[in-house]
């Protein structure tokens, strides 16, 4: 049987493909977040067993997404969203053996120095990571040779002072952290703590936001403002920037 959802299976996401749609867009707190992971994947590598921190995983579905494509060990760490609540979408999906439900600010870890082999964020690093300080902070929990893996929404170029009209009637502290691809590369590389390997925007990632916000829409889980300003953007500023980073070895 057809549904509004079958909008969500393209053929450049063939692992999210595999995933209920269903449980995707009842989960959802942002872009889709599968699409996000996948699309991050096109410039990281992940080896089984390695230990992540998916930072700001909401609900969790990239966690799970990653331990279970990829057969790494993840902690599944966030402010906002009940752990208990993270640990039960965790069981239900099987991953309880590969995925840690942790409850914590960005800024306050409870991990060890240099425990991680890669921290991922997907829609969420905007929030607390634009701090000249924080790259630093966070790599501290990565070990050295360890890649930082970074999806968040993001406008093309330098922050502009005249805002077109859609951008301007949805402005607000939310969008100013909308970054570009060269401005967290800039931010990033004169730590002199990380290669930059990739800051771009991620391939067709206006269109599939847009398409995902139409298609939740149809269920009644859209978001309208966000809708009409991609409309009305049409790919010429908006989109999903991605960052991948290594830590180089401690001087
Ligand atoms: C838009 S949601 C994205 C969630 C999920 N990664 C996704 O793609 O669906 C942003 C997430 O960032 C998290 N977040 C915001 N500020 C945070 C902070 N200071 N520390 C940890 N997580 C934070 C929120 O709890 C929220 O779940």
């Amino acid at each position: 049987m057809s549904s509004a959802l079958d909008a969500l299976t393209l053929d450049r996401y063939p692992r999210s493909n595999t995933y209920d749609r269903q449980w995707i867009v009842d989960n959802l707190m942002g872009p889709h977040p599968l699409w996000s992971a996948e699309g991050l994947m096109g410039a990281m590598t992940l080896e089984p067993g390695m230990r992540v921190l998916d930072l700001g995983c909401g609900t969790a579905l990239t966690s799970i997404f990653f331990a279970r494509e990829y057969d790494v060990e993840v902690w599944a760490t966030d402010l906002w969203v009940d752990p208990t609540e993270n640990w039960q979408r965790i069981q239900d999906s099987g991953a309880a053996d590969r995925v840690h439900p942790i409850q914590s600010d960005a800024h306050k870890l409870p991990f060890a120095h240099d425990f991680f082999d890669a921290i991922v964020s997907i829609g969420a690093f905007n929030y607390f990571g634009t701090g000249a300080d924080y790259l630093a902070y966070v790599t501290q929990f990565l070990r050295p040779g360890g890649t930082l893996g970074v999806v968040a929404p993001g406008i093309r170029t330098a922050p502009v002072l005249t805002l077109p009209s859609y951008l301007e009637s949805r402005w607000g502290p939310d969008l100013c952290t909308w970054l570009p691809p060269d401005w967290w590369h800039q931010l990033w590389q004169r730590t002199n703590l990380v290669a930059v390997q990739t800051a771009d925007f991620l391939p067709n990632s206006w269109s599939d936001w847009l398409l995902w916000l139409k298609t939740c829409a149809e269920v009644d889980r859209g978001y309208k403002p966000d809708e009409q300003m991609l409309e009305a953007d049409q790919g010429d500023l908006l989109g999903l920037t991605r960052l991948v980073a290594h830590l180089n070895e401690r001087g």
